[in-house]
């Protein structure tokens, strides 16, 4: 395709370069946005006068046709363009001559692209947050049917304390939560339209930028041009926050990962969402969950690929931002793919209730309740705590529990024992003992529970009312 600054030039751009220079491989996938946002131009150009009202809508009309004929697949990108923006050009004047050579005017290659760009992450970081939705939905319906279950909580992974299968599952979902968060608080900062920039330094028509920017959804439009083209702190943001989201899907899938093993047996996964071994007939691995966390890598790579291109760059657009693309979409479609597995693979997840159940039996994690106890018969807790280490060393000489070990022997290091510490050191009792905000207990995760059901319910309600506007 011949290029559209040849003018300057006495000789064709040597082939290798041509390669090396082009992004329309990656960036067609940009052509919606491309053309909504020459739409919103063109249709601009016309109110103002700076181009005539006809030329305007013709050039909107036949946009509208090439969408179209892109989207039947009747229109397909020549891979010899530079880029997206390039290729819809050249196939406009291809179709309407002159008046599509006017498409350009007032515009810059520059603030195009950085238009698109917004426009198509924009798009993508809503889909990112229906998905987390799905997720947490999916986990606080896992919460919900486990309130009562109860297992050992680890530190060290180490077996700690009693909580229940429910207070595991909502801690994941605070942390969901908290990225959906973190994307709407992106969107909302990247809400400005670049389109007007120019090339660095806006331009002479008297164009209409409050317009564009409205038309095209955002909030308004950005206040200077040169970081309007220049500015990609909405990558790296959105990279970020799916970054951060990564690192908590992985951590997830770390936890299925064990619990999925014979050591623990917690979990179950449904044989479609598992594979097999080539060679070992027995095995049935969480190909799933090991993929999710290999994948957290590359998006923490994609956001530190986007870091470390920006950080060098004068003002304004500088070619290396063409990088920006392959780093974002990987990140995008990473984190798309991850979710739309992972949240099925949940839902048909089975629980071992049992195996949890037994595994808090042992490893004395009511040991803190023991202690407890005797500070609630008087006993300073340091105290307390120097009795409970030493009965549990006698559990473990003797291979007993401590809610097996007789009263009798309890009394031998404190007088305050009575036959009430086996009640008082029910894993039941202990966990529903904590019921201070936060806490495991069944009345306290059943309120969490409705308030998170609560929060669903209202973001559910507003994604559908933006995706009408
Ligand atoms: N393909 C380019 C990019 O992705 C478009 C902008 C090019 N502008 C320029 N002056 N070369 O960044």
């Amino acid at each position: 395709m011949d290029k559209m600054w040849k003018g300057r030039f006495s000789k064709e751009l040597d082939s290798r370069v041509n390669d090396f220079n082009s992004s329309i491989s990656f960036d067609s996938r940009m052509y919606k946005e491309d053309i909504e946002g020459s739409i919103a131009h063109a249709t601009m150009l016309g109110n103002q006068g700076i181009i005539s009202k006809e030329d305007s809508a013709c050039i909107v009309e036949n946009l509208e046709a090439i969408l179209a004929d892109i989207e039947s697949g009747k229109l397909a990108f020549d891979m010899t363009a530079e880029d997206i923006h390039m290729f819809i050009e050249a196939e406009l004047t291809k179709r309407i001559g002159t008046v599509g050579k006017k498409l350009h005017t007032a515009r810059s290659r520059n603030d195009q692209v950085a238009v698109d760009m917004k426009l198509y992450v924009k798009k993508e970081l809503k889909e990112i947050k229906a998905l987390l939705l799905k997720l947490i939905e999916t986990l606080v319906k896992l919460a919900e049917e486990n309130v009562e279950t109860i297992m050992p909580g680890y530190t060290h992974l180490q077996r700690a304390q009693p909580i229940t299968f429910a207070h595991y599952m909502m801690a994941y979902v605070e942390m969901f939560k908290r990225d959906y968060m973190r994307l709407s608080n992106s969107l909302d900062i990247m809400n400005y339209c670049p389109l007007g920039s120019g090339a660095l330094a806006s331009t002479t028509y008297n164009i209409d930028r409050e317009f564009t920017a409205a038309k095209l959804g955002f909030a308004g439009p950005t206040m200077n041009s040169m970081d309007g083209v220049s500015d990609r702190d909405f990558c790296m943001e959105a990279a970020s926050d799916i970054a951060i989201a990564m690192v908590h899907l992985s951590r997830l899938s770390e936890e299925i990962i064990l619990w999925c093993s014979w050591e623990f047996k917690f979990v179950e996964l449904d044989d479609a969402f598992a594979t097999g071994s080539s060679i070992m007939p027995q095995k049935k691995n969480p190909d799933i969950t090991e993929l999710v966390r290999g994948k957290a890598a590359r998006c923490i790579g994609d956001l530190n690929t986007l870091l470390v291109m920006m950080k060098g760059l004068p003002l304004a657009y500088n070619k290396d931002m063409q990088e920006d693309k392959e780093a974002m979409f990987d990140s995008i479609d990473t984190i798309k793919i991850c979710l739309t597995t992972i949240i099925p693979m949940l839902s048909t997840m089975k629980v071992i209730k049992k195996n949890m159940e037994n595994a808090a039996k042992k490893g004395f994690i009511n040991a803190t309740d023991v202690a407890d106890y005797l500070v609630k018969k008087g006993l300073a807790f340091r105290d307390a705590y120097k009795i409970t280490g030493e009965i549990v060393k006698e559990c473990i000489e003797q291979d007993l529990t401590l809610d097996s070990l007789p009263l009798s022997t309890y009394k031998k290091y404190s007088d305050c024992f009575a036959g009430d510490i086996y009640e008082a050191i029910d894993l039941k009792t202990c966990v529903n003992g904590r019921k201070v905000l936060g806490g495991p207990s069944e009345e306290i995760e059943l309120k969490h529970i409705a308030l998170i059901k609560q929060f669903l319910t209202e973001n559910k309600l507003y994604e559908r009312l933006e995706s009408e506007d």
